[in-house]
């Protein structure tokens, strides 16, 4: 819980006319966990997210483990990636699983038609998505088809996945090579069902959703987390008549889908004005306020707080890199970018009691990418950083912070608070605070009044860039990434630092 107070027109000492924020964290106090699943991703088969991004095959020059690739996995693995969705997106609506397993010489082939119209030969599947996902330590959460497909083909899905007995579809598991029933607990109903998942109207897939989840059984001790397919953006009437017509019981979760982009001029990725920033940068602040009003709709149905919002695609949406498929969403991605997760991040662990997952779109080569591949190399981009910085949050308290700060910005100077953090204790009772200063010229001279501790040490790491639209290329891998923040100066209760323009800062103490 932030409590802010804006604006401030006193500095805080007489003795320290520089400082401009002043914060208290409350170390001893908090009660909600911060789920480490709000630190998931999303991929779909769409552009060179799955094959060249993840899939190579067995035969690639790329150094790959049953055909997936090594530095894609060591590098997600290193983020600490909790949960991954997939197949999609507009692409789980219709996507036919049976045609994603057995040889993959003869699995049939389909056309994408929502993303280039290329041809989807099914070489990646079920299988090869769960071996990912094995490979990475993560969960896997899997969005069946509603929109084209049949409550049979996705009641089968689940038992060829999760029953571990003698039946038609886990003895076919066993024909294709697994034993062992994987046990998937996470499951979507669809994809965007209001749009690309059947254009549906709410009350018409609420009824869908009520089918499709009593037919996707729990097998052995697995009990499911079936996911409603949600809104978007400020459309709170689909959220409402989820709430309205499903039944508690039967949703583990609804999901919410918010893309912070201008769909009638995106820009550029790279090259982009100030005025451009700060539209992203209003959108990125008031993506609480856009959560808030779907929590409140939840919370009339739902005061227990018993149905999680899933956010479970988020981010920028730029124009494609000149010269590639405009179909294939391939987008670089800058520091602007970084600001856009860390802030998103934060107003996720804010808002924990009742988001208890999200999914950044998407993980590899499209939209707001962990990393790029390009043949044989991969680089990290500034978000990849910024979740990597933040992984120490997962799992760990939310812990009660106020703020004074009068740094303000925006496009005519003063709409937008310059700051942004999230606070959290960990089960080693480390606590952790991530800050964001998104004002591009100015630094930000802080106290921190660390309250309910004895602290000993502080520490932190800091991704920083002289320009917002700095990143990371294959000839310049490094341009942007975390160093070791030397700027901590220890006082009595308390920590004094300046945060500089255009940064995301992790401190550690203890
Ligand atoms: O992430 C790209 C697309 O955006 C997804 O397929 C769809 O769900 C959303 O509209």
């Amino acid at each position: 819980m932030i409590f802010l107070f804006l604006p401030l027109s006193v500095l805080w000492s007489q003795d320290r006319t520089d400082t401009r924020a002043r914060i208290t964290v409350n170390t001893d106090l908090g009660k909600e966990k911060i789920s480490r699943h709000i630190y998931g991703h999303f991929s779909e088969h769409l552009g060179h997210c799955i094959y060249e991004g993840y899939w190579v095959g067995e035969g690639a020059p790329v150094a790959n483990t049953r055909g997936i690739r090594n530095d894609v996995v060591e590098a997600l693995k290193n983020s600490s990636i909790p949960n991954l969705r997939w197949p999609g997106g507009c692409f789980a609506d219709e996507y036919h699983w049976m045609d994603g397993i057995g040889p993959r010489e003869a699995r049939p082939k389909m056309v994408n038609t929502h993303w280039g119209g290329v041809t989807e030969d099914n070489s990646f599947g079920t299988h090869e998505f769960l071996d990912l996902c094995e490979q990475l330590g993560t969960e896997p959460y899997i969005c069946g088809n509603v929109g084209s497909g049949s409550v049979e083909e996705m009641s089968d899905w689940v038992e060829y996945i999760n029953f571990n007995g003698i039946s038609p579809m886990a003895d076919l598991r066993r024909v294709n090579g697994r034993e062992e029933a994987w046990g998937v607990t996470y499951w979507g109903v669809g994809n965007e069902n209001w749009g690309c998942g059947g254009n549906m109207r709410p009350e018409f897939y609420a009824d869908q959703y009520r089918r499709y989840a009593t037919y996707c059984r729990n097998y052995g001790g697995n009990r499911l987390r079936k996911i409603a397919g949600g809104s978007h953006d400020g459309n709170l009437h689909w959220t409402e008549v989820m709430m309205k017509e499903i039944p508690l019981h039967m949703m583990w979760g609804l999901s919410l889908h918010h893309y912070m982009t201008d769909w009638g001029n995106k820009g550029s990725a790279t090259d982009f004005s100030m005025e451009e920033y700060w539209k992203t940068m209003t959108m990125a602040v008031n993506f609480g306020d856009l959560l808030d009003g779907h929590i409140r709709v939840m919370d009339r149905y739902d005061p227990d707080g018993r149905v999680a919002l899933v956010v479970d695609e988020w981010g920028t949406w730029w124009n494609v890199e000149p010269g590639t498929n405009p179909g294939f969403l391939y987008q670089q991605n800058t520091m602007r970018d970084a600001f856009v997760a860390a802030l998103s991040l934060n107003h996720f662990n804010e808002r924990c009691r009742r988001i208890k997952m999200a999914n950044l779109a998407q993980t590899v080569n499209v939209l707001q990418a962990m990393v790029l591949t390009q043949d044989e190399k991969m680089i990290l981009t500034p978000t990849y950083h910024v979740f990597e910085m933040y992984s120490v949050h997962q799992d760990a308290v939310l812990l009660p912070v106020s703020v004074e700060s009068d740094l303000r910005c925006g496009p005519e100077g003063g709409e937008l608070p310059a700051l942004s953090l999230s606070a959290s204790r960990d089960e080693t009772g480390k606590v952790h605070l991530s800050l964001v200063n998104i004002h591009p010229e100015e630094d930000l001279q802080m106290v921190l009044d660390i309250r309910g501790m004895e602290f000993s040490a502080a520490s932190g790491r800091i991704l920083t860039s002289d320009r917002i639209s700095d990143h990371n290329t294959f000839e310049d891998p490094e341009a942007v990434h975390p160093v070791a923040y030397t700027g901590l100066k220890t006082v009595k209760d308390g920590i004094e630092l300046k945060l500089p323009a255009s940064s995301v800062l992790v401190l550690e103490i203890q």
